[in-house]
């Protein structure tokens, strides 16, 4: 089988606030299935869902209790079988979330690991004695805790990555690593299409227990933790087992039939995500690139994210596009609502080389939630409580999650359908204009234009497979962005205006064909935020005056 993965579109959904089917306010599996139809009608290949694993919820499913069956408040492992079947019947994929790095202080093995010190289970685990009544070392968790937990009953410390109920899994250990390769093949199984490897570059921390060294950087940034909070963490991320792990668990994957692939959650320079991804692109076939998260809307901006993934990652490399997800503010968000701006970020994702994936919601417009500090449910936000939100908002540091998992926006009903009691989290505001029902009976909407850029993209093998460089002619402007793509004997031209003036654009249409424009107005004028899709002719000859 090819490998598919490389030509695909992903949709990240996350699940409590997608669709609730039975009222409780909560989204679900049932809910999920209900939408595929959506979905597919979107133009979207494969969708990847955050945990739905038994969970006690209070890091909202990334604290995994079991792997083999499905918390209560999603559903019940037979309707995840049915929603990998309802995916495949519509010729879609699905992947699931893999939490590898933790799981939850509730989880079996650790329940028996914490309580003595011979227990058979206690080297699933990282446990260490204290040093003079202090933990063994300075480690700090990626954010930015002491990640030792000093444990009352067998007086030792568990190391935790992230947050304290989070006990980190001991990879050293062969029993751990088997378990988890069990997990993912049990998955496998059943007929995941892939997994989303959460904290993937955290698994492994050094066996020498050594004091990370001092580090200048305090904030961590969405494509740098491994200089956070004055420490460089040298001896909790990135660590060379951890490359090694991702070649070992890409040749597990590769033994199916039906060609899963591995996303990474991973983070640092070019370097080290190529740590991850293998000289051959034999390990993880792909990572998270996260400097879109922080993007300028601006055209030097993108065209230095393109130029830059061509030098460092080339084909057979594949680069990702990622705007945003669970734990990021909202891309439309940092560019005022602007629909218009939305939609040529959209443009771009779309038609670059390499893996776009769209956070649900994205596609419509919809905006960051309005909850403080304070009210925020997310326990990052509960472990902030005392930062004021205009502080982490001057700092630009992002403290409460809930506000990027505001439930989904179907129509303008009650709690925008999506769902019938008082949703978990408050609905974002504008939702009586932005939502699917709405704005699918418009055809200028932001998402019909994700419809028509995804029908075009599957459609046109140039877009997924081709090669990308700039144009030439227009690669010093400052508000304009052009790119070409090429596939055999076959051209797409890309043109993005960024500017808040409409550009002329000047081709010779005997030998290029409009195949889109996001704007309806004058062929050579490119208005303001708007792009415009360009083909070659396939042959001159057929075209007279
Ligand atoms: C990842 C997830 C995040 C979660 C954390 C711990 O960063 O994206 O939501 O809280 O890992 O599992
Ligand atoms: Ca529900």
């Amino acid at each position: 089988m090819k490998q598919w993965w490389k030509q695909t579109t992903i949709y990240q959904i996350y699940p409590r606030s997608y669709q609730d089917s039975n009222g409780d306010g909560i989204g679900d599996i049932k809910g999920i299935i209900s939408r595929l139809d959506y979905l597919k009608d979107l133009g979207i290949e494969t969708i990847w869902i955050s945990p739905m694993y038994v969970s006690p919820q209070k890091d909202f499913g990334y604290d995994i209790a079991d792997y083999y069956h499905m918390d209560p408040i999603f559903g019940t492992v037979k309707e995840a079988f049915a929603l990998i079947k309802a995916v495949h019947n519509r010729k879609m994929k699905i992947v699931f979330d893999m939490v590898l790095n933790h799981t939850s202080d509730e989880h079996a093995w650790f329940q028996e690991s914490r309580s003595s010190t011979t227990n058979p289970k206690r080297d699933y685990y990282i446990w260490k004695k204290g040093k003079n009544g202090a933990p063994p070392n300075n480690w700090i968790s990626m954010v930015g805790k002491p990640g030792w937990n000093y444990d009352e009953k067998t007086k030792e410390y568990y190391y935790s990555n992230f947050l304290s109920f989070q006990p980190d899994l001991n990879y050293r250990n062969p029993k751990v690593k088997e378990e988890m390769f069990n997990v993912m093949r049990f998955w496998m199984d059943k007929g995941v299409d892939g997994f989303r490897l959460d904290i993937f570059n955290s698994i492994y921390k050094d066996e020498s227990f050594k004091d990370n060294p001092f580090s200048i950087r305090y904030l961590p940034t969405p494509d740098n933790n491994d200089e956070a909070y004055f420490q460089e963490k040298k001896y909790t991320l990135n660590l060379p087992e951890n490359f090694k792990l991702a070649k070992e668990v890409r040749s597990l994957v590769e033994k199916y039939r039906h060609k899963p692939f591995l996303i990474g959650e991973v983070s640092g320079d070019d370097k080290t995500l190529k740590g991850f991804l293998g000289e051959k692109v034999d390990g993880l076939n792909l990572v998270f690139q996260f400097e879109l998260i922080e993007f300028k809307f601006r055209a030097d901006f993108f065209r230095r994210i393109l130029l830059n993934n061509e030098i460092e990652f080339p084909a057979p490399f594949l680069p990702t596009y990622v705007f945003g997800n669970h734990d990021q503010k909202r891309s439309i968000s940092k560019i005022d609502g602007h629909l218009e701006k939305a939609k040529l970020l959209a443009f771009f994702q779309l038609t670059a080389r390499g893996i776009p994936i769209i956070y649900y919601g994205e596609e419509i417009g919809l905006l960051e939630g309005n909850i403080s500090n304070q009210e925020g449910l997310d326990p990052i936000a509960r472990q902030n409580r005392w930062v004021p939100d205009w502080l982490s908002k001057f700092l630009g540091i992002y403290l409460n999650r809930d506000n990027c998992r505001t439930p989904m926006s179907w129509d303008d009903s009650a709690n925008n359908g999506f769902t019938s009691s008082k949703p978990w989290l408050p609905l974002s505001s504008d939702t009586k204009n932005r939502n699917v029902e709405i704005e699918s009976k418009n055809p200028s909407s932001i998402l019909n234009h994700y419809k028509s850029l995804l029908r075009i993209r599957n459609k046109e093998r140039t877009l997924r497979e081709g090669s990308i460089g700039l144009i030439d002619k227009w690669k010093e402007e400052k508000d304009l962005l052009a790119y070409e793509r090429e596939w055999e004997d076959s051209k797409i031209q890309v043109y993005l205006n960024f500017g808040n003036f409409p550009r002329e654009i000047y081709f010779d249409e005997a030998e290029y064909e409009i195949l889109y424009k996001s704007y309806v107005a004058d062929t050579f004028l490119l208005q303001s935020y708007s792009g415009m899709l360009l083909k070659k002719r396939k042959s001159k000859k057929w075209f007279s005056k």
